[in-house]
């Protein structure tokens, strides 16, 4: 295969998709919409959890896109061959649409096809789930494999979970850990997962050992998971087979493009190598010299300029705290390269022309404006901690000469004291005590700061840990009842405003309700209460939520209000609220608007385009 550049293979993937009647989606934002659970988008999948769930997506059921995330419990890792805190996740979906047959398939055609990327079928091996007490072994998937690699003439021998691989092996089976994904929350769409691995180094020969064995040893490299999510996992723990069934996937932009350019490190393609040259020209430094820190230097700075590009600033909370970090860890590192002046808007600013044709956002001219005056904040407190250092130094050598116990010459809670205080980096406070001339024993200060640190952390994280939880799967059941609420509200304004009015997509969360609809003026305060009261009844009156299968046609018939004509298979379900509403969705509802017992509220009722009215709302 040619050399591919990064551009490309993001256009193959999309245009591949496009091929096989996906809708390409834009990237969302690296901050959640509306999502105030979660830090970052950290998959491609994050931003359709609700249409995971069941609610219908405004594009169709079957999507693809190229999607920014941000992952930031790797972070001290970066700085090896692979990790990194942004990357670009391509992903197709099917929405209750196609499933294992069509999703492997694709991935194997988009794999090697010559039109596509025309990989070498031989080096590429396969993972599926091997069933456990929750579910069974995916016979289908497997299956599906052996039928691919059957079209070129390669023997796919399944090699058993545990066992290590033979001549003939080409899928594995692997248990839940790493064939298995989700749910998001606790509870919620899962299902297993098949991976696809390209073989590094096939100069070695046939495999040998365990799967995670050559994935260690890096000879196989994970290039994409399908996820097929067909179960459901309930709050009792139990998992139930869903009616619909969804497809996630997720490839790596920066790892796939890392193997197939031959290389056997992230930081040495096309996507880093230029803002590399640039931190070696403004050191005067060689990377070869000093890998870890350029790395650092590389990974974080371009974080940064995403995470500024997307409304991000700097701060001592939250995201921004995690922006700060990134930021500061750069100025930090870039300190060991021997950079002592500002630098790091002239790093972004390759950034920025890198990514700019693609990410437009990034090219915003405030992100640089930022970085500089974040960067003149940090060193002014990188000036103030030393000077506190020089007097702690002054004031302990001192007392230590009075001292008996000439053991320890230093109080090492200074180290942490300052850290914690002025945001005094440790590595700073070793090298600044190494010129004191001052006896301590560096095993024993990294020792108590780290206890420190750890201690301060587990505090931390207890105040955070709620924030990294899925936001829907935990609010599953106002969810719920929201979508309830939808189809009350959907029949409300038929009622109010006219039978021309039908559903232009809608967005749930467990807080509140977005919905478009068709409608061409601003709604009267008088419509408005109109609406909320029919819905409002509709709760109070308890009533019993139905649902029937029934063909399309049938549903039509019937009066069932449809959302979208596109479709939606043989059979479909209509919930229906004998009295108030009648509708063609695949659920989840209530199962009695009884059980919403909270007052209905439109908060805000606006334009999104021409013909088309928003209204937010929230159960209160
Ligand atoms: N959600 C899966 C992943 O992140 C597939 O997209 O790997």
């Amino acid at each position: 295969m040619e050399k591919i550049t990064a551009n490309e293979l993001r256009q193959k993937y999309l245009d591949f998709f496009q091929s096989k009647k996906h809708i390409i989606i834009p990237s969302a934002p690296l901050v959640p919409e509306n999502d105030p659970t979660v830090l970052f988008t950290t998959a491609g999948m994050h931003p359709l959890v609700p249409f995971l769930m069941g609610e219908k997506h405004p594009q169709g059921d079957m999507l693809a896109n190229s999607q920014k995330c941000v992952r930031t419990g790797d972070i001290d890792e970066v700085g090896d061959n692979r990790h990194l805190t942004f990357f670009e996740m391509l992903g197709n979906w099917s929405l209750g649409s196609y499933f294992k047959k069509e999703a492997i398939e694709w991935s194997w055609e988009f794999l090697t096809d010559a039109e596509w990327l025309g990989l070498d079928p031989s080096r590429l091996f396969v993972t599926v789930f091997a069933g456990d007490e929750n579910a069974p072994r995916d016979d289908e998937s497997i299956k599906i494999w052996q039928q691919q690699f059957e079209k070129v003439g390669i023997e796919s021998g399944i090699c058993e979970s545990g066992c290590e691989a033979q001549e003939d092996s080409r899928i594995f089976l692997l248990g839940a850990e790493d064939n298995w994904w989700g749910p998001a929350g606790e509870t919620g769409p899962c299902g297993p997962c098949t991976e696809m691995f390209w073989d590094t180094r096939p100069e070695e020969g046939k495999l040998s050992g365990s799967h995670e064995k050559m994935v260690e040893s890096f000879r196989l490299m994970e290039i994409w998971n399908d996820v097929f999510m067909e179960f459901e996992k309930k709050s009792d723990g139990s998992f139930e087979k869903m009616s619909h069934h969804n497809v996630d996937t997720g490839m790596g932009l920066e790892r796939t493009l890392t193997v197939l350019s031959g290389k056997a490190n992230v930081f040495e393609t096309e996507l880093f190598e230029p803002i590399i040259a640039k931190i070696e020209e403004i050191s005067g430094v060689k990377y070869e010299d000093q890998k870890n820190s350029m790395r650092i230097v590389a990974d974080h700075l371009k974080a940064s300029v995403f995470l500024l590009a997307d409304g991000i600033e700097p701060s001592n909370t939250e995201r921004g705290y995690v922006l700060r970090r990134l930021i500061r860890r750069a100025i930090r590192q870039g300190h060991l390269l021997g950079i002592d002046q500002n630098f790091i808007a002239e790093v972004a600013k390759i950034v920025q022309e890198m990514y700019g044709g693609i990410y437009p956002e990034v090219l915003d001219p405030k992100i640089s404006i930022n970085l500089t005056q974040e960067e003149e904040k940090f060193r002014k407190t990188l000036e103030r901690g030393l000077k506190r250092m020089e007097a702690i130094f002054f004031q302990d050598s001192n007392e230590v000469k009075s001292s008996q116990d000439s053991s320890r010459l230093l109080d090492y809670s200074h180290a942490f004291d300052l850290y914690q205080n002025y945001g005094f980096p440790l590595e700073m406070f070793l090298e600044e005590l190494k010129k004191t001339g001052l006896e301590y024993s560096e095993k024993d200060l990294i020792r108590e700061f780290n206890e420190e640190l750890k201690k301060h952390q587990d505090l931390s994280r207890t105040a955070s840990a709620g924030m990294f939880k899925g936001g829907l799967a935990d609010n599953k059941e106002e969810t719920t009842q929201l979508h309830t609420v939808a189809h009350l509200m959907l029949a409300g304004l038929r009622k109010t405003l006219g039978g021309d009015v039908h559903q232009k997509g809608s967005n749930i969360n467990g807080e509140r309700l977005r919905f478009d609809f068709s409608y061409g003026e601003k709604m009267t305060e008088q419509q408005k209460k109109a609406v909320e009261d029919f819905v409002n009844q509709a709760i109070s009156a308890k009533v019993p939520v139905e649902m029937n299968e029934m063909t399309l046609e049938e549903a039509r018939e019937s009066g069932a209000e449809g959302v979208f004509d596109n479709k939606y298979g043989e059979k479909v379900k209509v919930y229906e609220i004998p009295g108030f509403s009648k509708e063609i969705c695949g659920g989840p509802h209530v199962k009695n608007t009884g059980e919403i017992a909270k007052v209905f509220k439109i908060k805000k009722e606006e334009s999104s385009g021409a013909g088309v009215r928003r209204i937010k709302a929230v159960l209160e």
